[in-house]
């Protein structure tokens, strides 16, 4: 796999800053993972309390070695403000595959934000990381990821995996996704459309 920077690959998009989480970013992300319904689908129960999420925060902002897991803050580029968060853990070097999680506050969702930043996490991921296969293990009601997965280019290839996440005291079945380097939806050329296609 390619060698990896030890300073954090902050990412820009037009309309977000994916940087290291920070301790203000608590509230932002509080509005995350202390939505029960934000949460139904996560590996793990809301956080009741605003101090279990801003120990995620201490968590998610130390990552300082890539190797195994690394989280983004999303932020919105202009206030700098978290509004959600980007993942990528289970990094298999040997295997040149890693899985993906994603999560955005309830208000922001509905206008391609997380699409626009798992496309430059991905694109990252593809490129600077050296990495062939992306998972997204996906819950099988979970229809907005599974639709957003599949607009960025991941096919379902198989499910339910019964019972594979322990969250608190259940099980959950989760839905497989994989998209492979070079099968990223916004990385095909244009479609040519077929009234000037040849011949003519
Ligand atoms: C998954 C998530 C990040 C998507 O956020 P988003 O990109 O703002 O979502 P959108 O509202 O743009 O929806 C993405 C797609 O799903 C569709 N969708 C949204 N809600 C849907 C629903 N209830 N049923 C079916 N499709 C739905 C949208 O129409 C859109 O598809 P389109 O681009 O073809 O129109 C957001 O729903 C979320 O944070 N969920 C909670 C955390 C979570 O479950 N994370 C994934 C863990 S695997």
């Amino acid at each position: 796999m390619a060698p990896v920077s030890k300073a954090f690959p902050e990412l820009l998009t037009t309309r977000l800053r994916l940087r290291r989480f920070e301790p203000r970013d608590v509230d932002g992300l509080h509005a995350c993972f202390g939505d029960p319904d934000a949460m139904r689908y996560w590996t793990f129960p809301a956080c009741s309390a605003k101090t279990e999420t801003a120990r995620w925060v201490r968590i998610l902002g130390k990552t300082t070695s890539p190797h195994e897991y690394l989280a983004w803050a999303v932020a919105d580029k202009r206030s700098d403000r978290c509004i959600g968060m980007v993942i990528y853990h289970h990094r298999e070097a040997r295997n040149h595959r890693l899985e993906i999680g994603y999560i955005l506050a309830k208000p922001q969702r509905g206008r391609g934000l997380m699409a626009e930043a798992l496309q430059a996490m991905l694109a990252h991921c593809f490129e600077k990381l050296g990495v062939h296969r992306v998972d997204a293990l996906i819950h099988p009601d979970n229809a907005a990821s599974m639709r957003l997965a599949e607009r960025l280019g991941f096919r379902p290839e198989g499910g339910p995996l019964r019972d594979f996440w322990r969250v608190g005291d259940r099980y959950a079945s989760v839905m497989v996704y994989g998209l492979i380097q070079g099968e990223e939806a916004w990385a095909k050329p244009p479609r040519v459309a077929a009234a000037h296609r040849g011949g003519g």
